[in-house]
């Protein structure tokens, strides 16, 4: 007899049982979701993994000292009663992580962006389906009711015609950040070595570790991943469209001082269908802030994580309006992701931010990397998952691994 895939493996979890869920990666945002999934009746952490003990300690005290505590991620899939994971790590671990995980039978909740590059993505997909896992990924707008009943107003002809959307992330952090944690090195017990996993090896850098590593191209890809995940996601779902046709990005770090890599400035252009969506990354003014602008010929959306306004288009002289003026207030949109994930893993359905579509936006958002690295434009087949006859771009949808770790 064969062996017993992941799928069959794995228990069924009755509507009524509760989701034994271990975390791996217990900083910022580890500990964030921790909280979120603690808020759940059915749910319960059973361990909890990080490689620097004063974040793994506090979320075992957060647990109220019941889940293990463990530095190996292994052991965290290796336990049979864990049920699914978290994985919360920087990006470069997200692939290894939840493709492991679905190999092991685990459900995932995989942090938002889905991946360090396209390729990794599509393993993970593959791991998911071929397992038959729910995985969710870490865009929590997805389960935002402002943000459902803007797709669904728009898609209706809400707004009139829609052509365009400027999504971005605009700030001020000149002339930059500091190393938020080991500023004067590394504490005894750290794996650096871990920590870099299949990404190139490198002295130790307390800035290019907790926090910070979002601004390294060996680990992130800056704020074009870290918010175009969120804000490109919902723009996305709101063009209706799988992938983008044509990406055309400019920018680089031409005004930050704090030695990181990504870019402070950026801005890329995406051609949808007969839809126009830029992107805005700004790290050295942030001006008057927006997150998702929906331009329609009746009316403009202001869409934010707080709800969405409408202000109406007017026509002649006396500036008549061409519509109501709308607004909706938004939801607890971590509470309800992590809601709509325990409810998956319980009936098996997709849920709101399905694997799938967090791989589609990680797209939009790794095209427009390349895109802006290599200085030109680029058309994309969404089939192939090629840039059609580009060969250095295509070099760029993947990135070799250090060993002993590998992709698939
Ligand atoms: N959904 C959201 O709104 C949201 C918000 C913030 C961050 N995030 C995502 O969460 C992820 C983590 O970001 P963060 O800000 O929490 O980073 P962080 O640096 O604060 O935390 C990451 C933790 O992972 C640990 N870690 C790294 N490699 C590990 C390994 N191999 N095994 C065990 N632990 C390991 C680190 O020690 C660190 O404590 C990123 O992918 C980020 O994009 C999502």
């Amino acid at each position: 007899m064969g062996a017993l895939s992941a799928w069959s493996a794995a228990r069924v979890i009755g509507a009524n049982d509760r989701v034994r869920l271990g975390l791996i990666g217990c900083g910022g945002r580890g500990k964030q979701d921790l909280e979120t999934f603690l808020k759940q009746p059915d749910a319960e952490a059973a361990a909890v993994c990080d490689l620097y003990d004063p974040f793994r300690e506090k979320a075992v005290a957060m647990t109220g000292g019941r889940a293990q505590g463990v530095t190996d991620f292994r052991r965290v899939l290796e336990e049979k009663d864990i049920d699914a994971v978290i994985v919360a790590v920087p990006d470069h671990w997200h692939a290894i992580l939840t493709i492991a995980a679905c190999d092991a039978g685990k459900d995932v909740y995989c942090e938002k962006p889905l991946s360090l590059t396209v390729v990794e993505g599509r393993h993970m997909l593959d791991a998911a389906r071929r397992n038959r896992r729910v995985v969710q990924t870490g865009s929590q707008q997805r389960s935002g009711t402002q943000y459902a009943a803007a797709v669904k107003l728009i898609r209706d002809g809400g707004l009139g015609k829609v052509h365009r959307i400027r999504a971005g992330m605009q700030r001020n952090i000149y002339p930059g950040l500091k190393a938020s944690e080991m500023a004067n090195g590394p504490i005894a017990s750290f794996n650096w070595d871990m920590w870099l996993g299949p990404a190139p090896k490198r002295a130790f850098d307390p800035f290019r570790c907790i926090y910070n590593f979002r601004w390294f191209w060996d680990y992130s890809g800056g704020q074009m991943t870290n918010w175009g995940a969120h804000h490109l996601d919902i723009a996305r779902w709101i063009a209706g469209v799988d992938a983008p046709d044509e990406v055309a990005g400019f920018g680089g770090r031409f005004a930050l001082t704090d030695g990181g890599e990504t870019p402070d400035v950026q801005e890329v252009t995406y051609r949808m269908g007969k839809m126009v969506v830029a992107w805005t990354t700004s790290e050295i003014a942030a001006g008057k802030g927006f997150t998702l602008d929906i331009f329609g010929t009746r009316g403009v959306m202001t869409l934010t994580r707080g709800g969405f306004t409408v202000a109406p288009e007017t026509e002649g002289k006396e500036k008549k309006p061409l519509m109501e003026a709308l607004s909706m207030k938004g939801n607890d949109l971590d509470g309800a992701h992590a809601r709509n994930f325990l409810d998956c893993v319980k009936s098996r359905q997709r849920p709101n931010a399905d694997i799938e579509e967090g791989h589609r936006s990680a797209i939009l958002c790794h095209l427009g990397n390349i895109s802006t690295r290599l200085g030109r434009s680029l058309k994309w087949d969404p089939v192939k998952e090629q840039v059609p006859g580009d060969a250095e771009a295509n070099a760029m949808l993947s990135r070799p691994y250090r060993a002993p770790w590998k992709l698939a």
